[in-house]
């Protein structure tokens, strides 16, 4: 072991050299590092977690996140937040959404929101295309578009949150906009989230 390595008993937080029992103690550690994958779909997002050995917790309908109990137990290591966008979405602008929709849109947004006040992740993202959202939450952290980290689209998506922005990694655009289009938002392989961007965002925030 080098003069200069910082054992995982004096800061249980310090990464691995790799090449001690650290590399061991690491590895266990992050399997028992929690993730909330909330409104999590197909899981895209928090994918690159599970594939490291996370323990992702996943909620969906029929699990209504606005019912997510409190478990004292539980101490997430991060939440990942991506309510449904369609009551916020510009192409709506040609019916504004009324009281009733925004209502229940915001309570699922806002049910998110609480699990981040109850558990006090070390980082937490909430992620939204560029819409109305910003009326109610303020000005993003970060937004970037898909094709930014590498992906397909072009999607302008918002991010909220507390966490580290994973750097650019630009490649040519590979799918036409659908922005001020018929089809913008509705197919539902849009709403999900581009896998390149999971694993910068991944990396970013271990
Ligand atoms: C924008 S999509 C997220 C897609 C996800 N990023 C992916 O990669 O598949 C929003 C998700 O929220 C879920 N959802 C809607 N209302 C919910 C609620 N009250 N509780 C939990 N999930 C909900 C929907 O079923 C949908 O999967």
């Amino acid at each position: 072991m080098s003069p200069s390595h910082v054992c995982h008993t004096e800061t249980a937080n310090e990464r691995s050299c790799g090449t001690c029992c650290c590399a061991t103690v690491a590895a266990w550690d992050e399997r028992m590092r929690v993730i909330l994958d909330l409104c999590g779909g197909t899981g895209s997002w928090s994918e690159p977690y599970r594939q490291a050995g996370y323990d992702v917790r996943l909620f969906d309908l029929p699990n209504d996140v606005r019912l997510l109990k409190f478990d004292a137990g539980l101490q997430p290591h991060g939440i990942l937040c991506a309510p449904p966008c369609t009551v916020f979405s510009y192409a709506r602008n040609r019916y504004e959404p009324t009281d009733a929709e925004l209502l229940a849109a915001l309570s699922v947004v806002d049910a998110c929101l609480r699990a981040v006040v109850m558990y006090r992740p070390k980082w937490w993202a909430l992620e939204n295309p560029r819409n109305k959202l910003r009326r109610y939450l303020s000005k993003p952290l970060a937004t970037f578009k898909q094709w930014e980290y590498g992906d397909a689209a072009d999607k302008a998506t918002c991010l909220w949150g507390s966490f580290n922005v994973p750097m650019f990694r630009p490649a040519p655009r590979r799918k036409a906009s659908t922005f001020r289009t018929r089809r913008q938002n509705a197919d539902p392989e849009d709403a999900i989230t581009p896998p390149r961007f999971a694993r910068a965002f991944f990396e970013a925030n271990p």
